[in-house]
């Protein structure tokens, strides 16, 4: 795998655009199954993830064209219900293809889906909730075996406000028999920008945004032309490369609904926030103040997503702050690695408090999850001299072209 040099010591800025987002793309993949023809989606990120569900789409019989920012996904013809093991085990959004493939054609056979090693990932809530609708589950030890008779629409609560559950409800229920009310839903934006898809597709889905989604099954969803939602999270990543490094950017399109929650942290930090419409603009303090307590939440509370990268900032805040990560259960990762590059964390259970007020030292550093890697980018930004992040392929699963955007705002890296 490859891996990213890092030579540490300068501040970001100027202007970056952000990519598709790869959390509303990667369902809406999956939901062009809902539809038989061809289903265009504009500003498409070119990420591994895409390319992994591209893939999976293709090996099930239907024919894909990626040119620029637009992905074309033809589903014409007569689809197998067979997922490929491979592919499917290598990233945690192939449970998605549950509900869609269910909606088309009633049987799925899907190898157990992987994932970043942030946590156990259990599908628990996605399973209980088909269930309800009439779907049978069988577990084998490689995978899953779904079918139904016809999906019915149902009353559902879901134990956690989970986002793939949320999702996978949502696209067995848009071709179901009746009304599905789902409660305890996720509200996160990528959810609704989904909702938002299928209703172009003809999809009846109300509360999106909402704990509570109603979705009337409908007969038959056409296929559309879409435009996915920008990563809020990529942007959230280039503001805290830019709030650790003492830096200015402006980033666009980003809507400041979609972030105000690492927004409100970043300004406690001791960031201007400027917002225009799309383009949000961040300045960063001299020196960044610390933070007394950061929760990760559902939407709209911190993301998850978010903690890895403002952890490393705060490695440099003047005192010392506190993250509970209350979604996955192995999200402090990057600890020891940052711990090489002479940062001061104390980790019990799900808290880790950080001791400011270090300069971190470059070193050789090992990316092992997505968000985790970008935050070690970031740590390489902000150390003093050279560092390697290996495992580029866990950044590159999510961000366009991390070392693009960033040596364009100043950076000097480089990917090997
Ligand atoms: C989605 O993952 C995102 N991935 C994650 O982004 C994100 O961190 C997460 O939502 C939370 O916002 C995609 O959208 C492709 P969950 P998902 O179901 O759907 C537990 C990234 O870096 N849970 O909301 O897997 C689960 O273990 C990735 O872009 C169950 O217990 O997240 C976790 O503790 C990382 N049983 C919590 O719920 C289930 O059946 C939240 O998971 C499902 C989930």
């Amino acid at each position: 795998m490859a891996s990213f040099e890092i030579c540490g010591g300068c501040s970001l800025n100027g202007e970056v655009r952000i990519q598709g987002s790869k959390n509303a793309a990667l369902p809406m993949i999956a939901a062009c199954l809902l539809a038989r023809g061809e289903t265009k989606l504009y500003n498409c990120p070119h990420i591994t993830d895409v390319y992994n569900m591209i893939k999976i789409l293709e090996n099930m019989g239907c024919f894909a064209d990626f040119s620029g920012d637009c992905l074309t996904v033809d589903t014409t013809g007569n689809l197998s219900g067979i997922i490929s093991p491979g592919d499917a085990a290598s990233m945690r959004s192939s449970i998605m293809l549950l509900g869609a493939v269910l909606g088309r054609q009633k049987y799925v056979s899907l190898p157990w889906p992987g994932g970043c090693s942030i946590g156990k990932r259990p599908v628990d809530l996605h399973l209980k909730a088909l269930e309800q609708m009439n779907v049978s589950v069988t577990h084998h030890s490689s995978g899953l075996e779904c079918w139904t008779s016809c999906l019915r629409g149902g009353d559902i609560s879901l134990a956690m406000p989970s986002v793939g559950a949320t999702e996978n409800v949502i696209l067995a229920a848009v071709l179901a028999n009746g009304t599905t009310r789902l409660h305890n839903a996720a509200k996160e934006p990528e959810v609704v920008d989904l909702c938002l898809f299928l209703n172009e597709m003809g999809a009846r889905i109300h509360g999106m945004g909402t704990h509570h989604i109603t979705i009337s099954g409908v007969k038959q969803l056409k296929s559309v032309s879409y435009t996915v939602m920008s990563d809020r999270i990529v942007a959230g990543t280039y503001f805290a490369a830019a709030a650790a490094t003492g830096g200015n950017i402006l980033a666009y399109p980003v809507k400041e609904k979609d972030l105000r929650c690492v927004l409100d942290v970043l300004a406690v930090m001791g960031c201007g926030i400027i917002i225009r419409k799309d383009r949000i603009g961040l300045i960063a303090p001299p020196l960044l103040l610390p933070v007394e307590s950061i929760y990760t939440q559902p939407f709209p509370g911190f993301p998850t997503d978010m903690q890895s990268q403002i952890m490393v900032c705060l490695t440099a805040a003047r005192g010392t702050s506190m993250i509970c990560e209350n979604i996955f259960e192995d999200r402090f990762k990057i600890v020891p690695q940052l711990e090489k590059m002479g940062a001061k964390i104390l980790v019990h259970e799900n808290r880790a408090v950080i001791r400011g007020g270090c300069r971190l030292k470059g070193a050789s550093v090992r990316a092992e999850d997505l968000r985790g890697g970008a935050a070690l980018v970031i740590a390489g930004l902000m150390a003093e001299g050279d560092t390697k992040v290996e495992g580029s392929g866990y950044i590159e699963r999510g961000y366009e072209n991390i070392a693009k955007d960033l040596d364009q705002l100043g950076a000097r890296i480089r990917r090997l």
